[in-house]
């Protein structure tokens, strides 16, 4: 099984950004963690802070890769691109969030990606991705 993690943006400061929100823990280090527990699992992952990349990058594996894991982090709220391409691929798309993001302010309620997503899981910490590997198995 072939699924990517596809991180946007300021999630490659996780460890340094907001600890109290998003813990202690980089994800290159979780990945790690991550690919020991899955080995059936060819399991890639891309970050970029860059809305246009994250957009590439869901139409580049949207039409090949077994699923996909999305937190689109901030663009989450904003980003009707990202949930057009979210509509547009062929591959299930889980949406995930380290954080309960019905928990916090108003704005991170709405999701733009929800709509096209297979699933969504939020609110467990890294272990977020973890339960949205364990959805595609
Ligand atoms: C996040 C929640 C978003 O609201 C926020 O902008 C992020 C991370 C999460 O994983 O909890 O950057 O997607």
């Amino acid at each position: 099984m072939k699924l990517i993690i596809i991180n946007g943006p300021n999630l490659n400061l996780l460890g340094k950004r907001e600890p109290e929100i998003y813990g202690a823990r980089g994800f290159e280090d979780y990945l790690k963690e991550l690919q020991a527990e899955f080995p059936q699992v060819n399991l890639e992952y891309f970050q970029s802070n860059i809305e246009g990349e994250l957009i590439d990058k869901l139409q580049e594996v949207g039409f090949s890769y077994d699923g996909i894991i999305l937190n689109a982090a901030a663009y989450t709220h904003t980003s009707v691109g990202i949930g057009d391409a979210v509509k547009a691929i062929d591959a299930p798309v889980v949406e995930v969030h380290i954080s309960n993001t019905h928990k916090r302010e108003e704005f991170r309620h709405v999701s733009f990606i929800s709509p096209g997503a297979k699933g969504v899981i939020l609110g467990f910490g890294l272990r977020s991705y973890e339960l949205a590997i364990r959805s595609f198995l």
